[in-house]
């Protein structure tokens, strides 16, 4: 039996995330955890005639040790979304400290499950969350992913629309760096199939998939970023997890992984410099089995991309490890 966690769950991902996690034949058991409105969307879905059940828990009552207790997954999209004009580091200040203590309760109640960081900034909320486990002595970074799914999913749309595809699924492209701006580093050298992209538009590709957050943030006009998408996204992945766990063969997913910790990482950190990167990871049962990189056929213009992302990345990942090495004051 299976037990998710989404933290986060009355929120604009979080309900359409649970939504996909109800309807999930690798989910068992739902705990829907927020510091509002959580029971409220648990009785909502639990009418769903789908197998398995689905509870809500608010952070007063203990509900954080409820929720947790026996996770094999959690997922976290707890936090605040943009606003146009700012940038995810913006969000830094806030939901940094909502991802610490909601990822203290995960390594009190439920060290041994898979985590699933979908808050941002992911390039810094993923490092907290490791510096967290690491205090608690039960950080496996087999098991703690930085969820940058939806850049995968942009990218497979954007180039189906440049070739005039009429089904983006049938594009892999992977994405790798971290997630924001020119961090994301697209492949397009290697979608498979092979599609060629114009010269002319090859440029405003990269860049649609890089600044597609920015997109949807301009359109909600100050009602939020992307939900919708990104719960697509998130279930995406956390069903590749799933799926890994249960045994399942060729699951592989890019996902912003502590490199050192899984196999074939280092030889990636060592090429890129950083302790942290999305890479394509295979999912076995015991969480990201290996690294699949990709880094010795690719193009020099995407090497240069590559370059440019680890400047932004540095700095990103030294904010979230220091965030908990030298807490701010209160
Ligand atoms: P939202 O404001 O609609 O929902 C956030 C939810 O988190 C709310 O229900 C809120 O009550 C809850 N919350 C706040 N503090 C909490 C706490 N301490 N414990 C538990 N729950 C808490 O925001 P959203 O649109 O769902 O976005 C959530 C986060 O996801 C944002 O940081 C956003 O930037 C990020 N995001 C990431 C990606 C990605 O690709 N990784 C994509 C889209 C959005
Ligand atoms: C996205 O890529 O859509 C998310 O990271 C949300 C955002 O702030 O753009």
């Amino acid at each position: 039996m299976v037990k998710a966690v989404v933290a986060g769950a009355a929120g604009g991902i979080g309900q359409p995330l649970s939504l996909l996690l109800k309807l999930s034949p690798y989910v068992q058991d739902l705990a829907l955890y927020d510091v509002v409105n959580s029971p409220g969307v648990a009785a909502d879905l639990s009418h769903i005639s789908t197998e398995g059940s689905v509870k809500g828990y608010l952070s007063k009552d203990d509900g954080l040790k409820e929720a947790m207790t026996g996770a094999d997954i959690v997922v976290i999209p707890a936090g605040i979304p943009r606003k146009p004009g700012m940038t995810r580091d913006d969000l830094f200040k806030i939901n940094a400290g909502i991802v610490r203590d909601i990822v203290t309760g995960v390594a009190q109640y439920a060290p041994n499950a898979f985590v699933l960081i979908i808050s941002n900034p992911v390039n810094s909320t993923v490092p907290i969350a490791a510096e967290v486990l690491k205090q608690h002595k039960v950080f496996n970074p087999k098991k703690l992913f930085g969820v940058t799914t939806l850049d995968v999913v942009r990218a497979q749309t954007f180039t189906a629309s440049v070739v005039g595809a009429s089904d983006p699924a049938k594009f892999t492209v992977p994405v790798i760096g971290g997630h924001s701006g020119d961090t994301i580093v697209p492949l397009l050298s290697l979608t498979e199939p092979k599609v060629e992209i114009p010269q002319d538009k090859y440029e405003a590709l990269v860049n649609r998939i890089q600044f597609g957050g920015d997109e949807v943030v301009k359109a909600k006009d100050g009602a939020g970023s992307a939900t919708l998408s990104m719960a697509y996204a998130g279930f995406r992945f956390a069903e590749a997890v799933l799926k890994g766990a249960a045994g399942e063969k060729n699951i592989v997913e890019p996902t912003f992984v502590f490199l050192d910790g899984v196999e074939g990482g280092a030889e990636v950190k060592k090429a890129v410099g950083v302790d942290y990167f999305s890479v394509p990871v295979k999912f076995g049962p015991s969480g990201a089995e290996s690294v699949q990189s990709p880094l010795n056929s690719i193009s020099e213009t995407e090497k240069k991309l590559i370059e440019v992302a680890v400047k932004g990345l540095q700095g990103n990942i030294a904010k979230g490890v220091e965030f908990i090495a030298n807490p701010p004051a209160k």
